[in-house]
């Protein structure tokens, strides 16, 4: 069957050269069938072979192979080699059925064409083939593409970063990363791709994973709301479908995503602390100045960066000797401050003699290729530079060593910038210079390794960014294997989550930013990428006092918490709109640091289950039918719902409060009953925050950075009225000693009479000092501590809280 190009791939065709558009051929029928342990491989018609097998007993994966040949079985979204796990099959007149240990069945039609089904273990349609659209290639531009029937509310999230709504029905888009600073809500594409997605419909979740670094596209729904469809400009339709196992949750799902792709790595606790960054502070005492600055005023705070005027003529791994003369001093004045430094390290390397970094690079011929096999030069900040093949073993090896000098000097983390890879215009160029263009990156047909596999920047130029967040991850921790790295990028693909934190790049000081955050930082999360942050303020220029004040709050509880502004903008540290705005400011980063424990326990969870941090209301409720495009709320956590405020002049708004649990006003106690929406105040100095009933959420004091913290003593915050569990994650806050059992967990029950505490022995970490009960109508009649009446127990009738205080960790219950 022969049928016009989607048109998406035609959009491609624009950027992508590709001969005259020959029509794309169906994969055909199949002719032969041969089993193997996971599932069968297939000859079809056309000469295409696919493959169909379980990964899991849960998760189905389908190659194919236009030319009848399969590309070595190598990914880098995947950890290691995809598992393989037993299939039985089942051969009936025009099909073939598959059946795992857990009953999940794929239903593969041999004609007139493949058409492949899978059902869930309770037989439940998860996706099917859309018939009127078979898989298909074209043979003369190696396109690949496929389709699958939809049903009218399905809902899609993830796909990386977007800037598009929170569910991604009924929209086209682009992977290909781009540098679009200033990017308006939908522009498409962005920084980062991400090719995977959870479908939410009627309570029931799959993902489907495209895993294709090239230039690919999805359309769900757009063009037939009755299909959605998915190719690439070459390559395999290589593709996985996570059906999330019995339950068949969004938490199921991204488990076994991220089973396949890996775990965010537990970050230090320092960067979970507050950041503050600038384009740039110019000169090491303009750093130590801002670093004093924040010690005076008393607002907490960990990290402070060093953008691109840090560097000798934006030479990376050099000082500029004018206006950093002694980084040492500086690093160790910042240390002792309590502070952490992270310098930009870019990926071009300014072509230039003189620079040994820059001979050393050429000398181990690790540099990218044009296609006749000269270095590939492209202008950036330094002026024209190389760069860095980080498909190579040997360039990535080389470039994580060069941390080894900024380490030495005392530098404690980096930020990859620039890699998507984001070039500027050459000098010659003749057409107007739009954000998005092809100059704006490597040329198509410029080299790569391909770790192995050599071949075009059109078939590597997604994984540039994580390739090179890999070299500086693997570098560091080999330079340091004692210490977590912190390694911040902008560009990246499925996997990147193994090796990086991700900001979403050059966003706008704008209240329409602002609310994009959350769309954007939930879809990232649900994309398998825990650790990410926007840039508060807006990085583009300068936003006013309110916005900055809403922004920082709305940013307060998101994993990575970082201001950041541009070259023009008008200062923004905390202090810089006034002491009215200083004083909320303050309190909006001392909510962080008290909820830190909290946060690093989420990230704990997250290296163990795959739940992110922050998760948009659909991910924790996926039968909650108002939860699902509720996209100005998240949840930090599953314990805290955060409605930050996202409009100007709004001091009050309206908060839905998902179904199945309680919620309860963390300011002053007021319940909300799950399923119901209220108006709540939120004055200019007030997040609006609520705790699920049921949960214990451990709060620290405020301090001044995270190297305060292992003096103070915990309060574990109780939200009454419901039973429940919950766990606080307590370890060294760096070092990988926790892997080897260096950490303990502590458990908090709630029953009808009271609070049950299981403390494992403390080996020099936090001690629990206090429980708050949150949302008490009314002091109770007595406080007992292990049988015995508490001494120090105190009401607050304002916050509906009650304090009590515990004599030592060996408590074992609290009744009130
Ligand atoms: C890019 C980055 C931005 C950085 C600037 C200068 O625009 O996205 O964060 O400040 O480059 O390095």
């Amino acid at each position: 069957m022969r049928f016009t190009p989607h048109i998406l791939a035609a959009a491609c065709a624009s950027i992508v050269p590709v001969h005259a558009a020959a029509a794309p051929h169906t994969v055909g029928a199949v002719v032969q069938t041969l089993p193997s342990d996971d599932g069968l491989d297939l000859r079809l018609s056309s000469g295409a072979r696919v493959h169909v097998g379980f990964v899991t007993a849960d998760v189905v994966r389908v190659r194919m192979t236009p030319g009848g040949r399969f590309a070595p079985d190598v990914s880098y979204a995947i950890a290691g080699t995809p598992p393989t796990s037993r299939a039985t099959l089942t051969t009936h007149e025009a099909s073939v059925e598959l059946r795992s240990a857990t009953g999940t069945r794929v239903v593969i039609g041999t004609r007139p064409e493949l058409a492949i089904s899978v059902y869930d273990g309770a037989g439940k349609l998860v996706v099917a083939d859309d018939p009127a659209r078979p898989m298909a290639f074209n043979p003369v531009d190696g396109t690949v593409e496929t389709s699958m029937r939809r049903d009218d509310y399905e809902l899609y999230y993830g796909f990386g970063e977007k800037t598009f709504p929170l569910s991604r029905h009924q929209q086209t888009m682009v992977m290909w990363n781009s540098d679009v600073p200033d990017y308006p809500a939908g522009h498409d594409p962005s920084y980062e791709s991400i090719p995977f997605f959870i479908a939410l419909h009627d309570g029931k979740s799959y993902g489907l994973f495209f895993d294709n670094t090239r230039r690919s596209w999805f359309d769900m729904g757009k063009t037939d709301p009755h299909r959605y469809s998915f190719g690439a400009a070459g390559g395999e339709l290589d593709y996985y479908v996570f059906t999330g196992g019995p339950a068949r949750t969004p938490a199921g799902v991204l488990r076994d995503y991220t089973a396949l792709t890996g775990r965010g790595a537990l970050p230090p606790l320092w960067a979970l602390g507050y950041q503050q960054s600038r384009w740039s502070y110019m000169t090491q005492e303009q750093v130590l100045d801002v670093a004093h600055e924040f010690r005076r005023r008393h607002i907490p705070a960990d990290v402070i960066y060093l953008d691109i005027d840090h560097m000798d003529g934006f030479r990376v791994f050099t000082w500029n000797p004018k206006t950093f003369p002694d980084p040492k001093t500086m690093l160790d004045r910042l240390h002792d401050a309590g502070f952490h430094a992270v310098t930009i390290v870019d990926p071009g390397i300014k072509f230039d003699e003189r620079y040994p970094i820059y001979r050393s690079g050429r000398e181990q011929g690790i540099y990218v290729r044009n296609a006749d096999g000269g270095e590939l030069h492209a202008k950036v900040w330094p002026g024209i530079c190389a760069f860095p093949d980080f498909t190579s073993p040997a360039a990535r090896a080389w470039f994580g060593s060069l941390y080894k000098a900024p380490l030495d000097l005392g530098v404690d983390g980096f930020w990859n910038d620039m890699n998507e890879p984001g070039v500027f215009a050459p000098d010659d160029f003749k057409q107007p210079d739009i954000s998005l263009g092809p100059h704006k990156t490597f040329p198509l047909d410029a080299r790569h390794a391909g770790d192995g596999i050599p071949g075009t920047h059109a078939q590597y130029h997604n994984v540039y960014g994580m390739q090179m967040a890999r070299a500086s991850f693997e570098g560091l921790r080999n330079l340091r294997p004692d210490k977590r790295p912190l390694v911040l990028t902008r560009a990246g693909f499925a996997g990147v989550q193994r090796y990086a934190a991700v900001w979403t790049g050059d966003n706008s000081p704008t209240w329409t930013h602002l609310a994009l955050t959350i769309p954007m930082l939930t879809n990232l999360s649900v994309s398998g990428v825990p650790f990410v942050g926007a840039d508060v303020g807006g990085f583009m220029g300068s936003p006013g006092a309110e916005l900055h004040t809403r922004w920082l709050q709305a940013a307060a509880l998101t994993p990575y918490f970082r201001t950041h502004s541009n070259d023009v903008s008008a200062p923004r540290e905390p202090w810089a709109f006034g002491a009215a705005y200083e004083r909320i400011d303050r309190a909006t980063i001392e909510l962080r640091y008290r909820l830190l424990p909290y946060l690093y326990t989420l990230f704990a969870d997250n290296e163990q289950s795959g739940t992110p941090p922050m998760r948009p209301l659909w991910f924790a409720y996926p039968g909650d039918a108002r939860a699902r495009l509720v996209d100005d709320q998240f949840l930090a956590g599953g314990d805290l719902l955060v409605a930050p405020v996202l409009h100007e002049g709004q001091t009050r708004r309206d908060v839905y409060f998902p179904q199945g649990d309680t919620w309860i006003d963390w300011w002053d106690g007021t319940r909300h009953a799950g399923g119901t929406a209220a108006q709540v105040a939120a004055p200019l100095d007030r997040l609006p925050l609520f705790i699920r009933a049921g949960a214990g959420v451990p709060v620290a004091p405020v301090v001044q950075n995270t190297g305060e913290m292992k003096n103070v003593p915990l309060t574990i915050a109780v939200a009454a009225g419901a039973g429940g569990t919950s766990h606080v994650f307590q370890d060294a806050g760096d070092g990988y000693g926790y892997r080897q059992g260096a950490s303990r967990t502590i458990t908090v029950t709630q029953d009808a009479h009271g609070v049950r505490l299981e403390m494992p022995p403390n080996r020099g970490y936090q001690r629990v000092g206090a429980i708050d009960i949150i949302g008490l109508a009314a002091a109770p009649a007595g406080v007992r501590i292990d049988g015995e009446p508490a001494r120090d127990v105190h009401f607050d009738a304002a916050t509906r809280r009650l304090r009590i205080a515990l004599p030592n960790e060996n408590v074992k219950r609290v009744e009130f």
